[in-house]
């Protein structure tokens, strides 16, 4: 049997990792960080302005050329390589996953099924930049003659993480004169709250939906719709207004009445998870202009040509994408925190969920065969410093790995007094209380009581990895979003499975569809659920009807 055919497990350099592992297991950080004291400084990587430091990990030399020859065991290069060549690498639903086509700089050729991308990706965005300057400066009206001061996305997953992400991290940069709201969830209190204190004659829609058939994303619509024709007295005309769409159906969005020239598309080749930087980022150009967009995809792109042309050894999401596959199959991470030491990042772990889960949440290889080991972990975290005073207990003293990413700026949007330097300060001091700990030694030398000792000890040995950045600009959010990207494909590509497909989402959206209907019938239903949900079911349609 070729290497080549090899299952991940079954592989030379896998079981080399493994027996390597159990060499390895046993040695604390503080001992790696004692016998080479460039270690701080060598094991660093530096990509689009950002500096990576994973000498925190637990890894030495010989674990990064295993996992080096791992990845090239496993074709990363190639895959890489077909990535970039539009090839249909999202091969269960026959598509390219052509995201960096998204941030070409016009002239580049990137070709899918023999056509060039690129042309169509920089009309898409000249367009999306004149309606920006439209909303802008006030020449595009509402029904009224009104000019519009606040723009609700509405849409859901992909096409509402970016955005309001991409916002909030951003929002340093926006135009404070107008507001921007987000509504995803078919909860009708995300709706009822974002608009209550609206006026819709100064109000436009941004309809986001890749495939326009979205149950929550229509129903919000619906009701966006309703909202505004009744504050505006009826006229059908006002929609054109009032409402765009940003979708690859053009007919889905003919059909729900806004006007296809005031529809923004983009391509099937485009994950929603990967779409924050084509026109779903609308929201995210009128917020920042179109130059301060321009800036996120620089950032974006430096990071792909970054990903694309540097050797193993300097580049950024392979060696943090590795680090995330040694973590989730040797160390047994079930999870990595990420942990912005940015405000503005509040919303960044909440959109990797996304990236990262949608992509990697599979348990069977791209043959359809199941994997026999970890595959993606599950992404999580908080700001720092909030999370130092919740769940950070856990990952000091708890028994499970949890390694994180810590994340942090140079420089503050926001300067305060020395706030930045202390927010900096615990950022630094996380990392090196988790890899070094204290010993018994230690906690007892300072006279602590004997029974309380061990409670004191932190056993460290915690891996960790920091990403630091100057500032955050619109391109340092694009490079850093871009390595987020790049690392969950390579974790993809090791693990052997597509990671540009969701099939996972199908199951829960019909079986919702069908208790939909039944939930809505005025009659008694017939059901044929298991007894529990049928039970739920009919004390929900029983309860409901009653005051509380
Ligand atoms: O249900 C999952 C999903 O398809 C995501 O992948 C996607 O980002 C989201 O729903 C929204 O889809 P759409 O943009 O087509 O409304």
């Amino acid at each position: 049997m070729s290497n080549d055919s090899l299952s991940l497990t079954a592989r030379p350099q896998w079981r080399a990792l493994h027996r390597h592992w159990a060499r390895q297991k046993d040695i604390h950080l503080r001992e790696l960080f004692a016998a080479d004291p460039q270690r701080g400084e060598r094991l660093t990587a530096e990509a689009a302005g950002i500096y990576f430091d994973y000498s925190k990990q637990r890894i030495n030399d010989e674990t990064l050329r295993l996992l080096h020859e791992l990845a090239d065991a496993c074709g990363l290069s190639a895959r890489i390589r077909a990535m970039f060549g539009g090839e249909r690498i999202n091969t269960t639903e026959d598509r390219a996953a052509l995201h960096v086509a998204l941030r070409a700089r016009r002239g580049e050729r990137i070709e899918t099924d023999g056509a060039d991308v690129v042309p169509e990706v920089h009309a898409v965005l000249e367009r999306m930049a004149a309606f920006a300057n439209r909303v802008r400066d006030g020449s595009w009206k509402g029904h009224t003659g009104k000019r519009i001061r606040t723009l609700v996305n509405i849409g859901i997953g992909g096409s509402d993480l970016g955005p309001v992400m991409a916002y909030e991290a951003l929002r340093g940069y926006t135009d404070r004169a107008l507001r921007f709201r987000f509504v995803s969830n078919v909860d009708g209190a995300d709706f009822v709250e974002a608009t209550r204190d609206l006026d819709a004659a100064e109000t436009l829609f941004i309809v986001c939906s890749k495939t326009f058939t979205t149950q929550e994303t229509l129903t919000n619509a619906h009701a966006a719709r309703a909202w505004c024709l009744q504050a505006l007295g009826g006229d059908e005309k006002a929609i054109a207004r009032h409402f765009v769409a940003v979708s690859t159906n053009a007919a889905g969005v003919a059909e729900f009445g806004i006007d296809t020239d005031t529809m923004f598309g983009f391509w099937d080749w485009v994950g929603g998870r990967y779409s924050m930087d084509c026109a779903i980022g609308l929201s995210t150009m009128i917020a920042i202009g179109p130059d301060h967009f321009r800036a996120m995809l620089d950032g974006f792109r430096a990071m792909d040509e970054h990903f694309r042309s540097t050797p193993f050894a300097r580049n950024v999401p392979m060696l943090h994408g590795l680090i995330a596959v040694w973590n989730a199959n040797f160390l047994g991470a079930a999870s990595i925190a990420v942990l912005p030491y940015e405000h503005y990042l509040k919303r960044f772990p909440a959109y990797l969920q996304q990236l990262a889960m949608e992509s990697n949440g599979k348990r069977v290889t791209l043959d359809g065969a199941p994997a026999d080991y970890a595959t993606g972990p599950i992404y999580w975290g908080e700001p720092g410093t909030n999370g130092q005073h919740s769940f950070y207990q856990l990952i000091h003293q708890g028994t499970q790995v949890i390694p994180c990413d810590f994340i942090g700026f140079c420089q503050t949007l926001a300067p305060l007094g020395n706030q930045h330097d202390l927010l900096i300060a615990n950022l630094f001091a996380q990392s090196e209380a988790l890899a070094f700990g204290k010993t018994l030694a230690e906690v007892k030398a300072q006279g602590t009581p004997d029974a309380l000792a061990p409670h004191r000890v932190f056993q460290g040995n915690r891996p960790s990895s920091t990403l630091l950045v100057q500032r955050l600009t619109p391109h340092a959010l694009g490079a850093l979003v871009a390595l987020y990207e790049h690392s969950v494909f390579v974790q993809g590509v090791i693990w052997n499975i597509d990671s540009f497909d969701q099939w996972g989402v199908e199951l829960g959206k019909a079986l919702a569809q069908r208790t939909a209907d039944e939930l809505a019938c005025t009659a008694e239903p017939a059901l044929n659920h298991d007894s529990s949900t049928q039970a739920l079911i009919r004390r929900y349609r029983r309860l409901r009807e009653h005051s509380a």
